[in-house]
């Protein structure tokens, strides 16, 4: 059940129902998930907020204008810092509520606000839930994107028999997992990304470095996030945001990055866009290099390790597919398969980067794929637009649903 690590707004309103959500939290916790709760004031005539907050380990909401909870987590963020929100059991009060857009107390605002999926799990009397009224509701919260999960068919607490008993704990988890579950050609992969240039010192306040912008390596990062991979995008030096949804570590140097590379491991996928610097400066010293009259300082230079060839020679803990790039100014192909064959890759991207072609820095790339299967040239396309096209063949060469 994919719940591990996501964050549950549970959201509890006033009816009988209320004592299984206190179980709802304990199963959603048992998957990993963590869970805040608000109640609404019908909520609290069954269930007490310490009850929910003993179960969630967390502080429960109940006032939209506490002074104490506006200051700590406001209603807005409330709204914001969840993976979902789960309303469990929805009255056919709140579900009236949800559906006029009305906002009079913390859990409507909240609802209103928020723009999180929203899965809701009615329950109410058998003639409340077939009433006209909230048949049109719930059309009216199903147009708007809302999740349903039940009501179920059974005997009530009034000893009458039908649909309108809330769904148990565990179909609202089961519910709640399949919002949640990535889906994508790269569902549940772990893919690494590497981007960017390194820096290599010279001095403290020197050092040698190349054009790469980074583009390249962070569209691929979140065209793979969003293709539902665990992306761990690895980068150096780059003036880009960090990829929303990605777990971005930034480096310097060529070590730093191969050490990054190592520490994440294991990985289904490993993609090394990095333009990294081939040497580094040997004789660095702990101080500014100062001009001395006529004397020019010697660098020597020392040859940084290869990290897409340590990673792909290996054979342990190497992903199963391994791509790099090749940026070259002539001869494009004829290196890209010499590279494929002395790193020791699946795949190579290889690109031409000769100055008056534009693509260091640049919004658009022509690449060729190079793999033992042949060579496959694509048009000209933005750089998010090969990062896509690459993403998704890597879900296919991986078995990936697409
Ligand atoms: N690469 C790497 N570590 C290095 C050098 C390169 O991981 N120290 C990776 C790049 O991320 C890229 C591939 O190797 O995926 C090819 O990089 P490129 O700079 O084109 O090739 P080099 O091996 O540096 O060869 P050359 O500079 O001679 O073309």
């Amino acid at each position: 059940m994919a719940l591990q690590g996501k964050r549950i707004l549970l959201v509890i309103s006033g009816g009988i129902a209320a004592y299984k959500s206190l179980d709802l939290i304990r199963r959603l916790r048992e998957r990993g998930a963590t869970v805040r709760c608000i109640l609404t004031s019908g909520a609290q005539q069954f269930i007490t907020p310490l009850a929910a907050s003993a179960l969630t380990g967390q502080r429960t909401h109940t006032d939209l204008f506490d002074r104490e909870d506006e200051a700590d987590i406001g209603h807005i963020k409330l709204a914001r810092d969840a993976d979902l929100v789960v309303v469990a059991p929805a009255t056919a009060n709140l579900m009236a509520k949800m559906a006029g857009g009305q906002a009079d107390d913390l859990a409507s605002t909240v609802l209103l606000a928020t723009t999180l999926p929203i899965l809701i799990a009615p329950a109410m009397n058998v003639r409340m839930w077939l009433h006209p009224a909230t048949q049109r509701n719930l059309a009216v919260l199903q147009g708007d994107g809302v999740h349903v999960v039940g009501p179920n068919e059974g005997a009530m607490a009034e000893a009458e028999f039908g649909p309108g008993r809330m769904s148990e704990p565990l179909e609202i988890v089961e519910a709640a997992g399949r919002l949640l579950a990535p889906a994508g050609p790269l569902a549940g992969k772990h893919v690494i990304v590497t981007s960017g240039p390194t820096h290599e010192p010279i001095d403290p306040v020197r050092y040698i470095a190349n054009r790469s912008s980074g583009k390249q390596g962070h569209a691929i990062a979140k065209a793979a996030a969003k293709a539902g991979a665990r992306v761990t995008l690895i980068s150096g030096p780059v003036t880009l945001p960090d990829p929303a949804g990605v777990t971005t570590l930034r480096v310097e140097s060529a070590r730093e990055m191969l050490e990054a590379v190592e520490k994440a491991l294991p990985a289904d996928i490993g993609i090394f866009a990095a333009a990294v610097a081939d040497w580094r400066v040997a004789n660095t010293g702990g101080q500014k290099i100062k001009k001395k009259d006529g004397a020019l300082p010697e660098l020597s230079l020392t040859e940084n390790p290869d990290i897409l060839a340590t990673i792909s020679r290996r054979t342990e803990n190497r992903p199963p597919l391994m791509v790099g790039f090749a940026a070259e100014t002539e001869h494009v192909i004829e290196h890209a398969k010499q590279k494929l064959a002395k790193k020791g890759c699946d795949l190579i991207v290889a690109n031409d980067v000769s100055a008056e072609i534009g693509v260091m820095g640049g919004e658009s790339n022509t690449v060729h794929l190079v793999s033992a299967a042949g060579v496959e040239t694509w048009p000209t396309l933005s750089k998010t637009e090969v990062a896509r096209k690459l993403v998704e063949r890597l879900g296919a060469m991986t078995g990936g649903a697409s």
